[in-house]
């Protein structure tokens, strides 16, 4: 085996922490990010952490040629395929964007690594493939529903694909990672979440509320058949996330075929236990208003890991505590993301 791993969007928030966590684990790692939702910074703050950079390649999964040529010029073992569109609400408006970027670009991806007799791949599904769970917890065995949108739909199609392949080529080693809700940064405060505009996701909205830059949180329903009304989820750490994803690379490499592994942690807080932690792990004061529930939102998601504890010996193991107080380091040392650092030289 050659050591190197190709990370796709490599770049970007869950991308980063990957490529920090590879290149400690000792492996060669090149990075293809065509930088559309992140910066080249983040990389800096890799080799800030660790000494090593990863090789970094702008460019579109999409391009064919510039695939080819990156898997001509680095003998790669693996791939870990972050890259990807994720704006929920952008892909109700601009579906094409998503099923190009997403589902074309993975296939394009998928056809280079073939020809180039590359088969590990490591991909990043979604707990959305879910859809409105039929049986909380959700275990891999809980039947995948048609997704609230297209993004989700984006999601499901490539796990369906990745089925197909494997299918028809024994060669494939997939791993399809179905994430909960990642969130937190690594624990130096050099890396974290750099989302661009208004954040969508509840925990870079509440930092940005703790920060100053945005005014106060609108916590979508309280209603829903939840004990307090507000939406419950398994928020994960980044780091916690991450390392399944080492995980499911050594445990392909060893077992054949294709594997799903929820990626959570198995317990539940709904939006007002997030805001009362956060309130409570940074002393800082989170003003918030209800209102109507958010299109498209389930009341509840929350995992059975225990598939991952067993085949891999995976668990995550930092509490909630940890991911806010990591989140809040990131945002304190860097209120404006990787914009706050001088622009990278190389
Ligand atoms: P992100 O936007 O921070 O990272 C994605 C990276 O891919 C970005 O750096 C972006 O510039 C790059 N990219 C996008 N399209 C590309 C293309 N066509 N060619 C090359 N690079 C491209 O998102 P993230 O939160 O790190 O998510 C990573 C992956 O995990 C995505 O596939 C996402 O759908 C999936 N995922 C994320 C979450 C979450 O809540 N963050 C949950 C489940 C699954
Ligand atoms: C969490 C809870 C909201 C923002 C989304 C995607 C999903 C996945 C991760 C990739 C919910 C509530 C949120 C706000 C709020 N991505 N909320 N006010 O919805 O579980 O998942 O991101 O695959 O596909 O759908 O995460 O962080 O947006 O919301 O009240 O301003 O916080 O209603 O209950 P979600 P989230």
């Amino acid at each position: 085996m050659s050591n190197t791993v190709l990370v796709t969007g490599g770049a970007g928030y869950i991308g980063s922490h990957a490529v920090l966590a590879l290149l400690q684990n000792g492996k060669n790692v090149v990075v293809l990010d065509n930088l559309s939702n992140s910066l080249r910074a983040a990389l800096d703050h890799v080799e800030n952490i660790c000494g090593k950079r990863p090789v970094f390649v702008e460019g579109d999964i999409r391009d064919s040629a510039l695939l080819d040529q990156v898997f001509s010029e680095h003998a790669i073992e693996a791939v870990f395929h972050f890259a990807g569109l994720k704006a929920v609400g952008e892909s109700v408006r601009e579906p094409e964007k998503y099923y190009d970027n997403n589902v074309a670009g993975t296939l394009t991806l998928l056809k280079t690594m073939n020809q180039h007799g590359v088969f590990n791949f490591v991909f990043s599904s979604s707990a959305t493939v879910y859809g409105c769970p039929s049986e909380m917890p959700i275990s891999e065995e809980t039947k995948v529903e048609r997704p609230t949108n297209p993004y989700g739909r984006t999601k499901l199609i490539i796990e369906d694909m990745l089925r197909d392949f494997s299918d028809a080529d024994e060669r494939w080693n997939i791993a399809l990672l179905r994430y909960f809700n990642p969130i937190g940064a690594h624990e130096s405060g050099l890396l974290g979440e750099h989302p661009q505009g208004i954040p969508n996701n509840l925990l870079p909205y509440i930092s940005q509320v703790a920060i100053g830059t945005l005014k106060e949180l609108k916590v979508f329903g309280n209603d829903h058949p939840t004990p307090d009304g507000t939406g419950i989820r398994d928020y994960i750490h980044v780091v916690d996330l991450v390392e399944g994803h080492l995980k499911a690379l050594d445990f392909i490499c060893e077992h054949k075929g294709l594997h799903t592994w929820n990626l959570g942690t198995g317990t539940g807080y709904s939006v007002i236990e997030i805001i009362d932690s956060f309130e409570q792990v940074t002393g800082q004061n989170i003003p918030y208003s209800f209102t109507e529930r958010r299109a498209g939102d389930v009341a509840e998601s929350w995992s059975n890991p225990a598939k991952a504890k067993v085949e891999m010996n995976w668990v995550a193991s930092r509490t909630l505590e940890d991911m806010i107080r990591d989140t809040w380091r990131w945002q304190s040392n860097y209120p404006a993301g990787y914009a706050s650092t001088p622009t990278p030289t190389h």
